[in-house]
């Protein structure tokens, strides 16, 4: 730990050799597999971080703003119940979401450490300095890592408030979702608490146009794995030769974000030494966006070891917020 109020050092526990065979061996698995599928880490280079900027203030993309009034709402009762000294946000950013729960956490005065966990080195360099001179009172303390593969890359200072925001818990597959839970249960001690951003489950027409708005931003982030693929493994997609759709799959409760060969198509690869088919109109997987139910999260933290012990939405009950207590 640092001095608070001085330049926090990055803790890296994943580098980025790790994080390139990683995406590479995702690659190969998902290219060759059926239907064809992509991690969403090949949607954020600088490119995909920018347009994803642009969808957050999209009028359709209501997850953005409902998740920040829902904070709004209650961040002061989650800092009160939690009483943490320490705030380790998973997927971090320097957003206003982070500051709602770093005031409401001061206030209570009790907080001490604020951990910011990002597999992106440099998003953290970008972030930390400038909380560090916001809050000079906490110590600030950025971790590189995978904190989906690697919990143990979250250090252990005292009651811990472990949070997970933005719906990116929607963007894992069920195994994958009770894994995480289970890992992060087996972390935590018990009275330790993890806060979580869950979209809720509403009529197919609001969702659809969340993930396909009319100005075409979302296709765009969408297809921009496949430029990144191309400049990553050196494949030559040919990126005008997909669209993109946004699919409501219900009997999975998920946006499936997928991209559409327009003709059929061949893929060089040559990082991986891969050849790929695409019929005319096949689609690959770029993403998948899972909504809630309140019950349905209290059932999947209550599996793995949680009892809710607060639940907040924005004023049109759009997006969830489920406060858990490790048992
Ligand atoms: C960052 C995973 C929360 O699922 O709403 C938004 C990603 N992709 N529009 C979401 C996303 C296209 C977003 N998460």
């Amino acid at each position: 730990m640092n001095t608070p109020g001085t330049l926090a050092a990055l803790d890296v526990h994943l580098t980025e050799a790790d994080a390139d065979a990683a995406l590479r061996a995702d690659a190969r698995t998902g290219l060759t597999s059926t239907p064809k599928v992509l991690r969403p880490q090949w949607l954020y280079d600088a490119r995909g971080s920018e347009l994803f900027e642009q969808i957050t203030a999209l009028p359709e993309y209501y997850p953005f703003t409902a998740e920040r009034d829902a904070l709004a709402l209650g961040a002061e009762d989650i800092a009160r119940l939690t009483g943490a000294d320490t705030f380790v946000e998973l997927g971090s950013g320097s957003s206003t979401k982070t500051t709602l729960l770093l005031d409401a956490l001061s206030r209570t005065g009790n907080l001490r450490h604020y951990i910011p966990v990002d597999v992106s080195a440099s998003a953290l360099e970008e972030a930390v300095p400038g909380l560090v001179a916001d809050y000079p009172d906490l110590d600030v303390h950025g971790v590189v890592g995978d904190f989906i593969a690697d919990l143990r890359s979250v250090p252990k200072v005292g009651s811990r408030l472990v949070v997970l925001l933005g719906g990116t818990i929607g963007n894992f597959e069920p195994d994958d979702r009770r894994r995480f839970l289970e890992a992060l249960s087996e972390t935590l001690d018990p009275g330790e608490h993890f806060l979580v951003g869950t979209d809720l489950i509403k009529d197919e027409e609001t969702l659809v146009a969340a993930y396909d708005d009319a100005a075409g931003v979302t296709a765009e982030f969408e297809l921009n794995a496949l430029t990144v693929l191309n400049r990553v493994l050196g494949a030559d997609f040919d990126v005008d030769g997909f669209s993109y759709a946004a699919v409501w799959v219900p009997q999975a409760s998920r946006i499936e974000m997928r991209v559409r060969a327009r003709r059929p198509m061949t893929v060089q690869v040559p990082a991986l030494d891969l050849t790929v088919e695409f019929a005319a109109g096949e689609e690959m997987r770029t993403e998948i966006s899972t909504k809630f139910t309140r019950e349905g999260v209290a059932a999947e933290l209550d599996t793995a070891g949680f009892d809710v012990a607060h639940w907040v939405t924005d004023p049109g009950a759009r997006f969830g917020l489920t406060l858990a207590r490790r048992r």
